[in-house]
């Protein structure tokens, strides 16, 4: 992000110097003067950038634990890495460390109910097929998958690297299924739902 200091001038990124300006603002016009990040200035900005929604998901205690997740993207192709950002306070965050196995799953339109409960912090989740009608299948691992997501990923820890008060949890793919239909989209706060192509 380009910051402005108070003098007008020009000033690399840096928590220090982390600033935030309302815009839009007319092409071409001088930055405007900006202030300040606040943590609802970070979240309102993050928020502008859409994402899809996956549910995390391992054995836990007996019964299949589930997180959603939208901090996931890829990381490489060869090797086939991916991650994902877990808030340290998390249970899933304890969950991932210990079984270094799970599953990461892409849900499709019709899952809402499904991101809306793990994103709950309950204590179990054994109403999870009457409350959001998850119901899960497993890999040849033995992992968890939710019935019914767009796609699959089965991943093995790889690496993590705490950053900040979340852990970047890097993870070797090896095995996905995909299927076709829309996936459920999040865009400022809000659930969405993909529109057509644009030409
Ligand atoms: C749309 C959406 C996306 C989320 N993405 C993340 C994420 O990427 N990382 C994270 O740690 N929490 C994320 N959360 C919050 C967790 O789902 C929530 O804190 C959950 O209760 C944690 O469950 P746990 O304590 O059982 O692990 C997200 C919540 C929503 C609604």
């Amino acid at each position: 992000m380009l910051c402005l200091d108070s003098a007008g001038g020009r000033d690399g990124f840096s928590p220090s110097s982390a600033c935030f300006a309302v815009l839009p603002y007319p092409v071409g016009s001088p930055l405007p003067r900006t202030m300040p990040v606040s943590q609802a200035d970070f979240r309102k900005t993050l928020g502008s950038f859409a994402t899809g929604i996956t549910v995390i998901t391992l054995d836990s205690e007996n019964e299949v634990h589930g997180m959603t997740a939208n901090a996931f993207t890829s990381v490489s192709l060869n090797p086939m890495l991916v991650l994902v950002c877990v808030d340290q306070r998390a249970r899933t965050h304890a969950h991932l460390h210990a079984k270094k196995r799970f599953g990461v799953n892409v849900l499709a339109e019709d899952q809402k109910a499904i991101s809306e409960y793990y994103a709950r912090p309950t204590r179990t989740h054994d109403r999870a097929a009457e409350e959001a009608g998850a119901i899960f299948e497993r890999t040849a691992h033995g992992t968890p998958v939710l019935r019914g997501a767009l796609a699959y990923l089965e991943c093995r820890l790889h690496s993590a690297q705490d950053a900040g008060d979340h852990t970047i949890f890097i993870a070797e793919v090896e095995e996905v299924v995909v299927r076709e239909g829309d996936p459920l989209l999040f865009f400022q706060s809000q659930y969405r739902k993909i529109g057509p192509p644009s030409s």
